[in-house]
């Protein structure tokens, strides 16, 4: 079997459906449950024994080792960690906790497990750690895409506390031989993310007629992959990575912020009609007619980087993946999803969430 954390979470349930609709080998999904963390996204494997769920910790040590012990995994697949750069600005704190404590604690439970094994078992053994383009800082406009050989230069806590783990996870490589492998993604979008991050958050707020928080001009550039790419991305690296390597993974869609913002708006009022469903906007109460006018911009994000790109090459040209969505496509779907899984959003905004919302509101109007 496969031990995957955080496998509750945005891209980790994403993984654990396609693995389990690909793969006959059993999932161990371990998770804490955060607020980010959510079953519901799972309940199509509802009664599959291929996957088995634990509620857990990775920065607990005594239940990591159990775990290993018990299951015996063949490969460890880390998604588990506190991802949303705004949380790391006010909170940085739990970022550190378990970005670089928990991904430690669980490179030295893998360690321990793969210094029991011998033969075949040693061989097929493989740590794939998960991790961000945002440890390689910021791009100008017309610097060359981040390379597997960019020197890292992160700016928040949040792709600090994912640098020092890819620092981590290298170092487990060259120091005892450990088989992993890093992969560096963009942006994801797609079912199941949180509405907390931008285009899930324009969604929601647009069907609310809640205003659309762009921070400072809405130039900032992301790179964007469909989440179901990534997946399959990660399966393959996986499957035929080179130890020690590190592997970019992006959808060659550079977009600026303002932009991904109307296309939502767009495809909004031809999927969602503002008319349809009597939207009001909170603000000035009168009926919402296109949802674009909801568009506000607001303070900027300390520390904001400007533009993140993935020259992706190397993972086309090494193992032969390459994205199946054009961000075309890949919106559509996830707009289309957002619009029929009203009561996953609803399920989602529970108290902690809107205290939450509450508070960075506080901070970032305008
Ligand atoms: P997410 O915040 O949606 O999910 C994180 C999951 O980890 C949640 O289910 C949460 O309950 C769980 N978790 C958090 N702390 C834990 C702990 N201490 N022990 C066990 N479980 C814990 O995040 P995501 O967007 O799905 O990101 C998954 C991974 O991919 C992260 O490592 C992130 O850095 C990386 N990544 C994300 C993106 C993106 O665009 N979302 C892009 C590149 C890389
Ligand atoms: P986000 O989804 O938080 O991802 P990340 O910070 O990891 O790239 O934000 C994507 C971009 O959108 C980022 O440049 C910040 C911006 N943004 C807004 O303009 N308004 C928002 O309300 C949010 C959440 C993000």
């Amino acid at each position: 079997m496969i031990l995957v954390t955080g496998g509750a979470g945005f891209i980790g349930s994403n993984f654990v459906l396609q693995w389990c609709a690909h793969n006959d080998e059993p999932v161990v999904n371990l998770d804490a449950l955060t607020y980010a963390g959510n079953l519901t996204n799972l309940s199509a494997l509802e009664g599959n024994d291929k996957h088995r769920f634990i509620k857990g910790n990775i920065c607990d040590e005594a239940l990591l080792a159990s775990l290993f012990a018990e299951h015996r995994p063949r490969a460890v697949v880390h998604f588990a960690a506190e991802s949303h750069v705004d949380r790391s600005i006010t909170g940085p704190e739990a970022f550190v906790e378990t970005n670089v404590v928990g991904t430690f604690r669980l490179l030295e439970a893998a360690r321990a497990h793969w210094n029991g094994l011998q033969g075949a078992e040693k061989e097929s053994f493989r740590f794939l750690h998960v991790s961000t383009d945002e440890v390689y800082g910021t791009l100008g406009l017309n610097d060359p895409a981040f390379t597997e050989t960019t020197s890292y230069a992160p700016n928040s806590p949040y792709s600090a506390s994912k640098a020092a783990s890819d620092h981590l996870v290298r170092s487990y490589f060259h120091t005892y031989g450990m088989p992993v492998l890093t992969t560096n993604c963009s942006n994801n979008y797609g079912p199941f993310h949180f509405p907390e991050k931008l285009i899930p958050l324009m969604i929601v707020n647009a069907l609310a007629g809640k205003s659309l928080p762009v921070y400072g001009d809405g130039q900032q550039i992301r790179d964007w992959l469909y989440v179901e790419d990534h997946c399959s991305g990660i399966r393959r690296v996986l499957e035929a990575g080179t130890f020690g390597e590190t592997y970019n993974v992006g959808g060659w869609n550079e977009k600026a912020n303002i932009d991904i913002v109307r296309t939502v708006c767009t495809l909004l009022d031809e999927m969602a009609p503002s008319a349809d469903r009597m939207v009001v906007n909170e603000q000035t109460g009168k009926p919402v007619e296109h949802y674009a006018e909801l568009i506000t911009y607001v303070t900027d994000r300390p520390g904001h980087d400007r533009r993140y790109a993935i020259d992706a090459r190397k993972i086309e040209r090494e193992l032969g993946w390459k994205p199946a969505e054009t961000f075309e496509t890949g919106i559509r779907k996830t707009v289309a999803w957002y619009l029929a899984n009203q009561e996953w959003v609803k399920g989602v905004m529970d108290g902690s969430y809107r205290d939450w919302m509450a508070q960075q509101y506080e901070n970032i109007r305008a």
